[in-house]
C-alpha cells in the first residue's frame, strides 16, 4: 500500500495514558460513589466491542445516525466548503465515508484528522481510508479531546465533527468546557457538525445500553480488564453485572456495573484496597440525550451559531451545523 499521504500524531503515550489512568483509578475508586471516566473503555478489545454495539438489533443510534448523513451529506458538503475535515473520537470511521464522499463530490477536501484515544481504533481505521482514499491527505492525531485541542493541525477551512452521541458521554460542565475550548481553537467561521442522541422513550433508550446478547455489558466491564492489565488490579471481572438506568431528571442513561458480592479489590499500582459491599455500584458512563432547543442553546453559549439541524423521522438524532462566532 502506497501510504505516503498517511501521517500519525502521537500526543498521547502509552506512558501519559498510564499517569492519567492512575489518577482517574485513584480519585474514583476512592470516591463515593465510586465512578470511572469513560474513555478507559476503548483499548483494542474495548473498541471492537463497540464496533459490535453499532450493529446490534437494540442499539439505534449508529444506523440513525448514518442514515441521517447519507440523506443530508450533500448539503453539509455544499454548505461547508471545508478543505479540512476534523473528526474527534473517530474510533472506525466507519460513517464517516459519506461525508468524504459527499466532500468528494463537491471537490472542496484535501484533508481528513481523524482523532481518537484509542491508537489501535485509529491506527485501523487509516489503514483501510488509506487504501479507500488515495488522494486526501490522511493525518491521524492520538489524543483526548478533552486536553489535546490545541494539538489539532490547523486549516484554512476546518469542519469539526463529533458524532455518535459522544458529547453527551459528557457531564454538563464538562460538555461545557469542551464546546469553549473547541471554539477557541477555531477562527471565525469555521464549523462544528455535532451529532447528538435525542430524547426518546424508556423502552426504547435502555435496551439499546442492555442488549440481549451482552456484547453491552461485556463492553463495560471491559474497563476492568483494562485495570487488572494496566494497574496491576485483581478485579473478579465476572463478579460485576452491567446495569444501564435511564434517569430522566437528567435525560441521560447512566451505565454501572454492580458487586454481585462483597469483596476487596487490590491495585498493585496504586498500592490501594478497594472494598465493595454487596450491590456497591461503579458508574461507568452517562449518555446524555438532548432537545433540539437544548443542542442549540448549548450551541450558542459556547459561541456557535447553529445553522442548520437535521432529524429523522423518529426524532431520535439530530446532526447539527454550527459555525464559530
Ligand atoms: N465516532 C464513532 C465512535 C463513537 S464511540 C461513532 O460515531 O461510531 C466513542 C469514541 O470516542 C471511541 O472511538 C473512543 O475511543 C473515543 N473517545 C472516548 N473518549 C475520548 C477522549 N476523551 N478523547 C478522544 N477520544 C475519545
Ligand atoms: N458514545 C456511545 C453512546 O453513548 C458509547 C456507548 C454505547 C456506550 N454503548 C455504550 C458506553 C455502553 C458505555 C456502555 O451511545
Amino acid at each position: 500500500m502506497n501510504t505516503q499521504h498517511v501521517l500519525l500524531d502521537v500526543h498521547l503515550t502509552d506512558r501519559d495514558a498510564e499517569a492519567a489512568l492512575r489518577a482517574d483509578a485513584l480519585a474514583g475508586l476512592t470516591a463515593t460513589p465510586k465512578h470511572l471516566p469513560p474513555k478507559w473503555f476503548y483499548d483494542a478489545r474495548g473498541s471492537e466491542l463497540f464496533e459490535q454495539i453499532t450493529a446490534l438489533p437494540e442499539y439505534y443510534p449508529t444506523r440513525t445516525e448514518a442514515a441521517l448523513l447519507a440523506r443530508s451529506v450533500d448539503e453539509i458538503a455544499a454548505a461547508s466548503g471545508a478543505d479540512t475535515l476534523v473528526e474527534l473520537g473517530s474510533g472506525s470511521s466507519a460513517k464517516t465515508r459519506l461525508l468524504l464522499d459527499a466532500f468528494a463530490r463537491a471537490g472542496t477536501l484535501r484533508r481528513y484528522v481523524p482523532q481518537d484515544v484509542s491508537e489501535a481504533a485509529l491506527r485501523g481505521a487509516l489503514d483501510v481510508l488509506a487504501a479507500e482514499y488515495p488522494g486526501l491527505l490522511l493525518h491521524g492525531v492520538v489524543g483526548d479531546f478533552t486536553t489535546d485541542l490545541d494539538k489539532l493541525p490547523r486549516g484554512e477551512r476546518r469542519m469539526v465533527a463529533f458524532l455518535g452521541g459522544t458529547i453527551g458521554n459528557l457531564l454538563p460542565t464538562e460538555r461545557h468546557a469542551f464546546l469553549t475550548q473547541l471554539r477557541s481553537v477555531l477562527s471565525p467561521g469555521e464549523q462544528l457538525l455535532l451529532g447528538t442522541g435525542l430524547v426518546v422513550d424508556e423502552s426504547v433508550v435502555v435496551p439499546a445500553y442492555d442488549d440481549a446478547a451482552g456484547v453491552t455489558a461485556e463492553f463495560n466491564r471491559n474497563v476492568l480488564h483494562v485495570l487488572n492489565r494496566e494497574l496491576d488490579a485483581d478485579f473478579d471481572v465476572d463478579a460485576f453485572a452491567h446495569r444501564a438506568l435511564w434517569d430522566a431528571d437528567n435525560e441521560w442513561i447512566e451505565m454501572r456495573l454492580v458487586a454481585q458480592r462483597a469483596m476487596d479489590v487490590r491495585v498493585g499500582e496504586l498500592d490501594l484496597d478497594v472494598p465493595f459491599a454487596v450491590g456497591e455500584e461503579l458508574r461507568t458512563e452517562v449518555s446524555a440525550k438532548f432537545r433540539p432547543l437544548g443542542v442549540r442553546s448549548m450551541l450558542d453559549a459556547a459561541g456557535f451559531d447553529p445553522v442548520q439541524m437535521w432529524t429523522d423521522p423518529d426524532e431520535r438524532f439530530a446532526l447539527t451545523l454550527a459555525a464559530a462566532r
